[in-house]
């Protein structure tokens, strides 16, 4: 059985923010988030949220997810009495395997291979993850006996100069047999420095109990790095991106630039993709074997199929292209645009909720909203779907092989056939027949004693 607790009550004054600390975002997602999905891949049987300052946004904020529980913690009087909220809601306990993993709302890139190895080394006892900085400066420290084993964790606050030298720090994450952890917790007092009940104070009752404390570490620095600041959310986000880019580039993505692409959710990408500077990724993007992303596009649950290019400064939302499709550069993809196989859509062209069959085209200045294009129908330069009356939404429906004039405008509800040339101009209010030319002619005029007016002197 096992539960996890998140911290979450601090106030996050250095954040200088009317926003709970921990619903400020790195990589598009809230930092509890962040925590509350990495702790989901341990499949735990529980999990609680001490809330504190901001307690009804936060809760707000995950209303709608499943097993998740809030405690409230009023006044925050330390991490010990933090925990000491969640333990009505604690599951299990009758067994020695029954774990508690506790973690922090605002240390949100914790991986959970390293939750897993922590509650791993955690064995028939208790285990701290724990890690060793050149500048321990503020950290609780570990301080270990001469056989080496964990006997208590001192505060930066409390140490002896001797303790000082110790770089070996309390991460603040701990994995703890759930029955003990409640007794342990009944015995916290605040004779310390800062007047708090301590978590940390456990540690020295477990070895009082004869119950071993085992440490593991983080692969990575940044994995328990804690944000207090702008400034360290921004250092943060920094180091998560980098990390993201690493692992695209040992997937087999080329990037113009590493520094320079921001991964805001998942991006799964197939072989040979290519991505130039200044892109943005949001939400749930796979690009397909080849694909190439030209400079400065944003993309958003998006699912680009092999060889398709995307050409710069383009944006695309909740859309979906078949292979080798071209889109941009300065294309404007809106959620519902699906578009087939070696479709072609160019500048300044906006596109939404519409189907593009095989080879259609639109290479310039459009929008297309609420349409069915068949095969190879080319829409020229200008044309417009006028889908809206002011009230209501209509369907626009183009056959294979026509070519829809440049400037032209469809007026939906509307059906033009199949291999029916528009031409120029043309308002088409009515549905057509399959073939032939449909025009709505103006009739062209030339004064030729018109003079043009001068500048008033
Ligand atoms: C804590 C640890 C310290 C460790 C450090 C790592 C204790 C006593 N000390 O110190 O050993 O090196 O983290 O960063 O545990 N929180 C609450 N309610 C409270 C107090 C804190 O929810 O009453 C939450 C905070 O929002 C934060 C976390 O607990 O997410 C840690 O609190 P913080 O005050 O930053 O702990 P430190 O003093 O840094
Ligand atoms: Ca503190």
């Amino acid at each position: 059985m096992l539960n996890v607790v998140i911290l979450a009550a601090g106030k996050g004054t250095r954040m200088q923010s009317d926003l709970p600390k921990v619903l400020h975002r790195i990589a598009g997602q809230s930092m509890l988030a962040h925590v509350i999905n990495s702790a989901r891949q341990l499949n735990p049987d529980n999990i609680v949220v001490v809330a504190g300052h901001g307690a009804e946004a936060v809760q707000q904020a995950f209303a709608s997810e499943q097993s998740l529980h809030f405690v409230l913690q009023q006044p925050q009087l330390g991490t010990g009495h933090a925990v000491q909220q969640a333990v009505p809601k604690l599951l299990g306990g009758e067994n020695p395997t029954d774990t508690t993993l506790i973690l922090y709302g605002d240390v949100p890139l914790v991986q959970s291979q390293t939750m897993q190895r922590l509650i791993d080394a955690r064995a028939n006892g208790m285990a701290v993850l724990t890690e060793f900085l050149p500048d321990p400066t503020g950290y609780g420290r570990i301080v270990r006996n001469a056989d080496g084993a964990i006997q208590r964790i001192v505060e930066h606050k409390d140490a002896s100069a001797e303790e000082h030298q110790i770089n070996e720090v309390n991460t603040g994450i701990i994995a703890a047999p759930t029955a003990q952890l409640k007794e342990w917790l009944a015995r916290l007092d605040n004779n310390n420095a800062q007047k708090e009940y301590y978590l940390t104070d456990i540690i020295g009752f477990a070895v009082q109990d004869q119950i071993t404390v085992g440490a593991a570490h983080p692969d990575y620095g940044w994995e328990t790095l804690g944000v207090n600041s702008r400034l360290q959310q921004a250092e943060l986000e920094r180091l998560w991106q980098g990390e993201q880019a690493r692992r695209l580039m040992e997937a087999g993505v080329t990037l113009a630039d590493p520094a320079r692409i921001d991964v805001r959710g998942s991006l799964q990408c197939g072989r040979d993709v290519f991505i130039d500077v200044g892109c943005v990724f949001e939400g749930q993007v796979e690009l397909a074997d080849g694909v190439h992303i030209g400079p400065n596009c944003v993309i958003k649950n998006a699912k680009l199929g092999a060889g398709t290019t995307v050409h710069a400064f383009s944006h695309i939302d909740q859309s979906q292209a078949d292979r080798d499709v071209s889109i941009g550069p300065f294309a404007r993809l809106r959620p519902g645009t699906v578009l087939g196989e070696q479709v072609h859509i160019g500048n300044f062209v906006e596109i939404k909720n519409s189907q593009f069959a095989a080879q259609a085209k639109a290479s310039h200045l459009s929008y297309i909203g609420d349409a069915q294009v068949g095969q190879r129908v080319n829409i020229g330069a200008g044309v417009i779907t006028c889908n809206y009356d002011g009230a209501n939404k209509f369907k626009t429906v183009i056959g294979d092989d026509s070519f829809i004039g440049s400037d032209s405008q469809l007026v939906a509800p509307v059906t033009v056939g199949k291999n029916v040339t528009v031409a120029a101009g043309t308002t088409v209010r009515h549905d057509t027949a399959d073939n032939g030319l449909v025009l709505s002619p103006k009739k062209q005029e030339q004064k030729t004693d018109w003079q043009r007016p001068q500048k008033n002197k």
